[in-house]
């Protein structure tokens, strides 16, 4: 077949993706809203359920289905030999507690797509094309984004893996498990604990390749409709305590007091300050004030910081202003009484930025030009652009094993980890065609 003219089939597509958001629970976010949104938290009985229908979609399609002890799904359609690697298509099927139906399971489903649609064409490829559910890409339930792929890249340890515990406000949803689980413990509750080793050599690959909402508002806003990413920024995610002193609030004046969260405060407006000073971006997502009464002054505060760039070097820059900036700050919180708050920094994760690879890049290219040469406008290539990616994706850890690269479409206002996260169904297509034909390119190069 002529590679340029292959296509998804835009209503299969969009079938199954809505299809497979049975398993979840819609978000509503407004009146008259129903069903749109989606929680599907890693390792829950949501996600064991789009797993199994997953596994049996693909062994429908007759697919080698390979389970490793991360709980990552690789299935295989096989090629003419069985002496290479397959070529994989990859992305996620968790969510956010407040996501949506596209970050993730578009990645996933545009491999099912691709996989039916040379089925159909009964196109043969010299090594297999395989499609790979990776484990807990959020991060919102384990927090460590891309915690699987990074196992298998060996980048993460195993034993840090299965140890990590469920942030306990995203386990305390009604919709997770009531006792806190590790990964292990989830993995082994959903029937997902795989027996074969997590790592790139066990289950090797050719190239990975992702198609992704851009979660950002560039191709958008700007009316184009493929993004060939060809880096994604570095991000550093730290968890920080801020101990002061629990004191009694009607009878303690301001100046008697080491008020953790009053510091962590000035530590979040700062935080924001130098990062913007630098061109970066820094954020608090979780925060837990302690002991967690109207009437007592806070003694603990711990806190998550998320800080990214584009360059590896400039999100060291910001950590290092804000070392020094928040030890400022919690010397002069209880300076008064002669006991200034502390603070305690620790690296959770670590992502430095990644440059994908240029035969990758090439084959998305390429298959960006001819898929979007079907658009009724003069200058198709014009709705094609270069892009980094602001968000991490497990094509970052399998860079660094395999060539890797990605596909963005757009999303409506940018806007991801959102119920209201939204990519038509032309868009979804669009990426799914162009991730087809660049597996087809990668093998036939
Ligand atoms: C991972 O998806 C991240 O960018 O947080
Ligand atoms: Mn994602
Ligand atoms: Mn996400
Ligand atoms: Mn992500």
């Amino acid at each position: 077949a002529e590679v340029s003219a292959l296509r998804a089939n835009k209503e299969r597509l969009a079938i199954d993706l809505h299809e497979s958001c049975k398993w979840g629970f819609g978000i509503r976010w407004g009146e008259g809203s129903t069903d749109t949104g989606m929680q599907r938290l890693a390792l829950s009985e949501e996600d064991k359920s789009v797993r199994d229908w997953f596994i049996q979609t693909m062994k429908d399609l007759k697919c080698q289905i390979t389970i490793d002890e991360m709980g990552n799904i690789f299935a295989v359609r096989p090629g003419r030999r069985t002496d290479v690697p397959a070529t994989f298509i990859g992305s996620h099927l968790d969510t956010q507690p407040t996501g949506g139906r596209y970050d993730g399971i578009l990645g996933v489903l545009s491999g099912v797509e691709a996989i039916k649609r040379m089925d159909e064409l009964g196109l043969e490829t010299e090594g297999g094309v395989g499609v790979v559910n990776w484990t807990n890409e959020e991060g919102a339930r384990f927090p460590i984004s891309m915690i699987a792929s990074g196992v298998w890249a060996e980048f993460i340890p195993l034993s840090q893996a299965h140890e990590l515990k469920e942030v306990p406000t995203v386990a305390s949803l009604p919709t997770a498990s009531s006792a806190p689980d590790t990964m292990k413990s989830a993995l082994e509750k959903i029937g997902y604990l795989g027996s074969v080793p997590c790592s790139y050599k066990t289950t090797p690959m050719a190239a990975h390749f992702e198609v992704h909402i851009e979660q950002g508002p560039h191709l958008v806003s700007a009316g184009q409709r493929v993004g060939v990413v060809t880096a994604v920024q570095a991000y550093r995610w730290f968890r920080l305590n801020v101990i002061g002193r629990d004191t009694h609030t009607g009878t303690t004046a301001f100046e008697h007091r080491a008020d953790a969260l009053y510091a962590f405060a000035q530590m979040m407006v700062r935080a924001r300050e130098v990062a913007a000073s630098k061109g970066c971006l820094a954020s608090v997502g979780i925060i837990e004030a302690k002991p967690g009464s109207v009437n007592t002054v806070p003694g603990t505060v711990s806190f998550s910081l998320d800080i990214r760039g584009p360059e590896s070097a400039l999100v060291v820059e910001v950590e290092n202003q804000l070392r020094s900036d928040f030890d400022a700050i919690a010397a002069a919180e209880g300076a008064g009484i002669g006991k200034p708050c502390r603070v305690e920094w620790t690296l959770d994760f670590d992502s430095p930025a990644v440059k994908f690879h240029e035969d990758c890049i090439d084959c998305v290219q390429e298959s960006a030009h001819a898929v979007v040469a079907d658009e009724p406008v003069a200058d198709t290539k014009s709705l094609v652009r270069t892009i980094m990616s602001g968000a991490g994706h497990d094509s970052v850890f399998t860079s660094k094993r395999v060539p890797t690269s990605m596909i963005f479409v757009p999303c409506k206002d940018g806007l991801s980890h959102h119920p209201e996260e939204f990519c038509s169904a032309d868009d979804c297509a669009t990426g799914a065609s162009v991730i087809l034909q660049a597996v087809v390119r990668y093998d036939r190069k």
